[in-house]
């Protein structure tokens, strides 16, 4: 090869080389911490209900660790688990299903678990939560703009019930690319998670949940 040929394709290379490290460095963020977590209520005969759940910088997984110890302190045996890690629902009753929002929608690894469970979870009562920070009001439109997020997970199963939930912006969880974008669309920031107002849904869906043939 000419010498000048063997220049231009190192320039090419090392051009190449920067551009995937700069995409790196904008897209990089730490890995969410995952919680897998199994409680037991006072009654053995109990129906078990999984949590499952995605996360991308861990306040769903938080979420569903609460809802899972609220189910049993209302006596049920209950399961949080990431939802990548769900491979079977034998022997569960009832599933709570939640994800946090990106861009407008759950995260995509939820959709493809219920695509791929999809005859196990017809047939069982399922409840859907969604943790996000923007839409959060109760007029029209913000209704609207909420149903969309779920709107490719109702047309895979229909939710016996459906709540969403005030969410988590931590910054130092985010990529940078992912700070800019919460920056642009001006989202609030910080933990306005709920704890009294998830307890209370769990509440009241135990009873259904409980009462869920096995
Ligand atoms: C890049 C990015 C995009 C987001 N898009 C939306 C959105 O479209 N609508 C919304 O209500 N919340 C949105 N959120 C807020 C998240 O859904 C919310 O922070 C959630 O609690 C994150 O959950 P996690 O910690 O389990 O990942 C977005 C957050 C980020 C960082």
């Amino acid at each position: 090869m000419p010498l000048i040929g063997r220049r231009r394709l190192l320039v090419a290379l090392a051009g190449v080389a920067a551009i995937a490290m700069g995409i790196r460095a904008a897209t990089w963020r730490p890995a969410p911490q995952l919680i897998t977590a199994a409680c037991q209520g006072d009654d053995p005969m109990a129906n078990k209900i999984i949590v499952a759940y995605a996360t991308r910088t861990g306040s769903t997984a938080e979420a569903a660790d609460r809802i899972a110890r609220r189910l049993c302190a209302a006596g049920m045996s209950a399961q949080a688990r990431p939802v990548a890690e769900v491979t079977s629902l034998d022997g569960y009753s009832a599933a709570i299903l939640g994800s946090a929002v990106r861009y407008s929608a759950w995260l995509p690894e939820m959709t493809v678990f219920m695509s791929t469970h999809r005859d196990a979870l017809s047939a069982m009562p399922v409840a859907f939560f969604t943790m996000h920070m923007l839409a959060l009001g109760d007029d029209p439109a913000a209704v609207a703009e909420r149903a969309k997020y779920t709107a490719k997970a109702r047309d895979l199963v229909t939710p016996t019930d459906e709540a969403f939930f005030e969410g988590m912006i931590d910054p130092a969880r985010l990529s940078f690319l992912d700070r800019l974008a919460v920056r642009l669309v001006k989202s609030p920031v910080g933990d306005r998670r709920d704890w009294d107002r998830i307890a209370g849904w769990v509440d009241s869906l135990a009873p259904r949940l409980a009462s869920a043939p096995t």
